[in-house]
């Protein structure tokens, strides 16, 4: 049977709940929140999961007007200052992927001790995907490896990506069908899942079906069974 050893979530649908629930989009934020929590933790407890990357802004969700975009960062510094000790408590490793350079000192500071307080941590990797986009992930590496005279290949770029981890299981929340530039290259062999319920109305108990499906499916990457 496979083993979700790295997840990949799109966390999509605050705005529609909210709107559905006659509040503004950014009460779903905060409700999603509150979801990233409960699926954290959810993840520690399965023994196959190593790593958790999830979608929390986008190279492009600085299109959106300046006050969500706002409210987005200082929800992620709340955030962030809040579960420290969850952090901690439950030995999870944060690991922000993405350009983090373009936020403001004081939340990069939160983001950077974050990350060096649960250095140690040896349980679930949590990783924020945090003004990720591939395209500038990509692009990045490409430019890291510049310098080096040898031929790049797939491990060197690999190695070079914010992300160095396939992913096993790709779910996106929200109804969508599209990966909206996130981990096309470490996606190249996930199981896809795209499921129709909102993310603040996501649970642990449905991530548990979705992991038994995938659990049967015969992953087979190019080769015959
Ligand atoms: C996802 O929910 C969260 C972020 C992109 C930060 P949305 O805000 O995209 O919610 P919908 O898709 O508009 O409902
Ligand atoms: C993807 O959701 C980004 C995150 C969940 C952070 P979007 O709502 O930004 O994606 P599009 O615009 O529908 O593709
Ligand atoms: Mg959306």
């Amino acid at each position: 049977m496979n083993r979700a050893k790295h997840i990949a979530i799109i966390m999509d649908g605050n705005g529609r709940w909210a709107e559905l629930h006659n509040q503004k989009r950014v009460k779903g934020h905060e409700r999603g929140a509150k979801i990233v929590k409960e699926i954290t933790k959810f993840c520690v407890e399965c023994v196959d999961i190593q790593r958790l990357t999830l979608y929390a802004f986008s190279t492009e969700n600085w299109k959106r007007p300046t006050l969500e975009v706002e409210f987005l960062m200082k929800l992620l510094e709340k955030y962030l200052k809040k579960e420290l000790s969850t952090y901690i408590q439950f030995n999870i490793k944060f690991e922000p992927i993405g350009d983090i350079s373009a936020f403001s000192s004081s939340l990069v500071k939160t983001i950077k001790n974050v990350q060096e307080k649960t250095a140690h941590c040896d349980g679930l990797v949590q990783s924020l995907a945090l003004n990720y986009g591939s395209h500038d992930e990509m692009l990045r590496a490409i430019n890291k490896l510049n310098s080096i005279d040898e031929d790049i290949t797939e491990a060197t770029l690999s190695d070079a990506l914010d992300c160095k981890h396939n992913v096993d299981l790709l779910i996106r929340t929200g109804g969508d069908h599209r990966l909206s530039n996130f981990l096309l290259w470490q996606s190249a062999y996930a199981e896809l899942f795209f499921i129709d319920t909102l993310w603040p109305d996501f649970s642990s108990d449905e991530l548990k079906k979705i992991i038994k499906k995938f659990k049967k499916i015969e992953r087979r990457f190019g080769a015959l069974k």
